[in-house]
């Protein structure tokens, strides 16, 4: 059995439609029930539901065969495991935002920056030669200008709305994210078969969806 760890949240919904198109098959029931861990109905497949920074963890670790997880956070976590493919889901992108753009310029000695990607803002900052406090939250980051925790937040869009109905405008686009099948190493040579047969259905999935 390979065993699948999936991001619970904004990916969720796309993987398992994704994984049907690729003809694995959930039973609806458990998929809304409460369960962490179901199979799906051929019996093939374990998927269990985390959080998605600890998506990589259970697959780096070898509990997980395989994972499903935003590249925002293979970016973050710079997990060690094998990125086979780009699933096209979920797509968001990782930006810069703050009350008013112009305080990254504007600003003299340390941009306070809020984020849950503390790894990606560094880099991003260090790599223009913008001195920054890093303040580190865990959810929620986009209240931390506004409550004058943070001059800007780094932070994931998907549609926009949270940024805007919080006061914030994008100040600059750091990358691109979507969802990506990630790949235990050992994994990847003991189940060689199964892996190459679910990244290949996967793949013939994600071609029908771009054509239709
Ligand atoms: C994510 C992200 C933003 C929001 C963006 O948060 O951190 O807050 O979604 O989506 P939008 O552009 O469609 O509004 P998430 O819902 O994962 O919750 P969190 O605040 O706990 O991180």
């Amino acid at each position: 059995m390979i065993t699948i760890a999936v991001s619970k949240g904004r990916m969720q919904d796309d993987a398992i439609s994704l994984l049907a198109a690729a003809g694995v098959r959930l039973d609806s029931e458990e998929v809304t029930s409460r369960k962490l861990a179901i199979n799906d109905e051929s019996g093939t497949y374990r998927f269990i539901f985390v959080k998605p920074a600890d998506v990589p963890v259970y697959v780096e670790h070898g509990i997980a065969d395989c994972g499903i997880v935003g590249r925002d956070v293979l970016l973050e976590t710079e997990a060690d495991v094998l990125l086979p493919l780009d699933l096209g889901i979920a797509k968001c992108v990782l930006v810069v935002a703050a009350v008013d753009p112009k305080v990254i310029t504007r600003s003299f000695g340390m941009l306070r920056v809020a984020t849950k990607y503390s790894r990606v803002a560094n880099a991003h900052f260090g790599a223009r030669g913008i001195p920054v406090e890093i303040i580190p939250l865990s959810g929620s980051v986009e209240l931390a200008p506004g409550l004058g925790l943070a001059d800007a937040i780094v932070d994931l869009v998907e549609t926009g709305r949270t940024l805007k109905e919080n006061g914030l405008e994008v100040v600059e686009v750091i990358t691109e994210s979507t969802g990506r099948l990630v790949v235990n190493r050992a994994s990847y040579q003991l189940k060689a078969h199964e892996i190459g047969q679910l990244t290949s259905s996967l793949a013939r999935a994600i071609e029908k969806a771009n054509v239709a």
